[in-house]
């Protein structure tokens, strides 16, 4: 059981309205409006701090500004680190978390990709998620999760975003986060 000290976790995506985050593997996230790129930025360089998977690291192609990036890998050995604000880990998501919080993060932007969400609702790690649903159908690609991922939700808020979007924001009841 987590308790109400460790980091807050909120997922932070973009998705079609059939429930696609990506149009294939390495797809570049270039298909999200304006709005939502503000949106993004604002919120992920609030928290400073965002949390990837490796596929997310190389389809962004460098670093977020302004913020520590922490990439999970298996090979954190074969990168390399340009500054202090981006870090490789293969530790698990708990021991990540527990360092960051070690280090006085209080609050963290998990950005995917669908895998590394996938082993953090695992582990039970995630408070919130902040989805942005994109006015766009792909018919195939990664969804949130890359499994089957049960979890009980609260809506806090709902609004329009740009000209076509809408950013929703629950809060986990059950199945994301062990202290919800
Ligand atoms: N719509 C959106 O908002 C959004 C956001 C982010 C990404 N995307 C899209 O999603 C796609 C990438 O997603 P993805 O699911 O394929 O990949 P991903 O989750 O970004 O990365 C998967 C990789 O992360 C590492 N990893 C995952 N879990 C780990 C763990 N527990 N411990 C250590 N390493 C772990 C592994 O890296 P190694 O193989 O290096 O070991 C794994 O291959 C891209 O096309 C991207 O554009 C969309």
């Amino acid at each position: 059981m987590k308790t109400e000290t460790g980091i807050r976790v909120s997922l932070v995506m973009a998705r079609t309205l059939d429930g696609r985050t990506a149009r294939s593997l390495n797809d570049p996230l270039d298909w999200t409006e304006a709005a939502d790129k503000a949106h993004f930025s604002a919120l992920t360089r609030r928290m400073g701090l965002v949390l990837m998977g490796s596929k997310t690291f190389d389809a962004m192609g460098g670093p977020l500004p302004g913020r520590k990036n922490v990439v999970f890998t298996r090979f954190p050995e074969s990168r390399v680190s340009v500054s202090g604000d981006l870090a490789f880990t293969s530790g698990s998501v708990d021991a990540v978390l527990d360092g960051l919080a070690a280090e006085g993060y209080g609050e963290a932007a998990l950005i995917g990709g669908s895998r590394l969400n996938t082993a953090f609702a695992k582990a039970g790690r995630i408070h919130e998620l902040f989805v942005t649903v994109s006015p766009l159908i792909f018919g195939a690609g990664p969804g949130l999760f890359s499994e089957h991922i049960p979890m009980d939700l609260l809506l806090v808020n709902a609004e329009p975003l740009g000209f076509g979007s809408l950013l929703l924001h629950y809060r986990v009841r059950h199945g994301g986060c062990h202290d919800a």
